[in-house]
Formats: structure tokens, sequence, C-alpha cells
């Protein structure tokens, strides 16, 4: 179901507060289990540094990582609406 954008009723694209805050925002607001907290610059730089920037990053969030759920449990988000929440956390 990728295309559902088109099918109506679901409004469009999620916009990457609506995503963080349903979503990523249980873990990532207070770094639960080890999550790199939303706008800590330094973890999240590392993290990209190590992953080859926001798409290494993107990817590991579709994967998911130890503690990190596949698609930080927002199963139906698109690959574009997980990289606008990561965007937006991590301030890359
Ligand atoms: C159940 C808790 C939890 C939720 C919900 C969650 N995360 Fe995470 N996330 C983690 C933890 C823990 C890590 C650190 C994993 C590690 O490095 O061991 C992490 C790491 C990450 C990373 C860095 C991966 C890396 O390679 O270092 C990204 C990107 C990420 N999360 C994105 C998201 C996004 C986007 C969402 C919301 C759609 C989300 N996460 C929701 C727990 C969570």
């Amino acid at each position: 179901m990728e295309v559902a954008a088109s099918a109506g009723g679901g409004g469009g694209a999620k916009t990457p507060d609506e995503v963080i805050a349903k979503h990523c925002n249980a873990c990532h607001g207070t770094g639960l289990l080890g999550a790199p907290k939303i706008g800590d610059a330094a973890d999240w730089g590392k993290r990209a540094k190590e992953q080859g920037g926001i798409d290494g990053l993107l990817a590991k969030a579709i994967s998911g990582i130890n503690s990190m759920p596949p698609k930080g449990t927002c199963a139906d988000c698109s690959d574009d609406e997980l990289k606008g929440a990561i965007h937006k956390m991590s301030g890359l």
C-alpha cells in the first residue's frame, strides 16, 4: 500500500511534527533506551557520520537498530515522512 496518498481519506503526507509527536517522541523525546534526543546535535551528528549521512540514518530507521524498532513504530510512514522526522529531530 505504498500509493495510498492519492486514495483519499488520509489527508496526504504526514508532516514531520505529526510523525514525531505520534511515533518518535516517546523514545527520542527523553532519550529512552539510549535513543538520541531530539535536538542533540552532537549525538545525531556522530551517528550521521557513522552511517554516511542522513540517508544512512534513514536506512537504519527503516530496518531498525538494537532497541530502535523498524520504522520507529510508524509502519505506514513513507521513506520521505521518516526522513522528514529525522531531519527535524537531528537538525541535519
Ligand atoms: C521504542 C523506542 C523508539 C521509538 C518509538 C523510535 N526510536 Fe529511533 N531509536 C531508538 C533507540 C533506542 C535508538 C538508538 C539505537 C542504538 O544506537 O542502539 C534509536 C535510534 C534512531 C536513529 C539513529 C540510528 C543510527 O544508525 O544511529 C534514527 C535515525 C531514529 N532512531 C529514527 C527514529 C524515527 C524517525 C522514529 C519515529 C518514526 C523513531 N526513531 C522512533 C528508539 C526509538
